[in-house]
């Protein structure tokens, strides 16, 4: 089994996260995610991005996904679709390297203007950090 999705996987893991997207609470940025979870025993844990008054508390919806699924014991990922209204929508920086704890293998799914696309975390951040990167202390 792979981490990339055949194109009907793909595009029902990604209406997942159209369907979190009407979840979102996004008061100040108005600006809607939705991100889904597929583990690799075919499992889906939906996340939205969750704003605060106090902007920078905010929280994205891949991280809110992740935890979703973390919390229901299932770590094993194998990928994380995201979808907003915008024509090309990729996880922020952040969201990157919290995905690359659980596999620089992780295909993200996401449109880019039309085109359902799907490449691996490593590829959206090379070099990310890892645990082994500890060891030496
Ligand atoms: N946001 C996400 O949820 N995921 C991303 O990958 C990009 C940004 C949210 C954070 C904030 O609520 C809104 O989008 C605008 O930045």
């Amino acid at each position: 089994l792979t981490n990339l999705l055949h194109a009907t996987e793909a595009q029902h893991l990604y209406e997942a996260a159209r369907e979190a997207m009407a979840n979102s609470y996004a008061p100040y940025s108005k600006f809607a995610v939705g991100a889904a979870v597929l583990t690799f025993d075919e499992k889906i844990y939906k996340g939205v991005n969750v704003e605060n008054a106090s902007y920078g508390l905010t929280i994205c919806a891949e991280r809110i996904a992740i935890g979703n699924s973390i919390t229901n014991g299932n770590r094993d990922i194998r990928a994380i679709a995201v979808c907003t209204r915008a024509a090309e929508a990729t996880p922020c920086g952040a969201c990157r390297q919290f995905i690359y704890e659980f596999g620089p293998g992780i295909t993200i799914v996401y449109m880019s203007n039309g085109i359902l696309v799907q490449k691996t975390i490593a590829e959206l951040l090379p070099l990310g950090f890892d645990g082994s990167m500890l060891l030496h202390l």
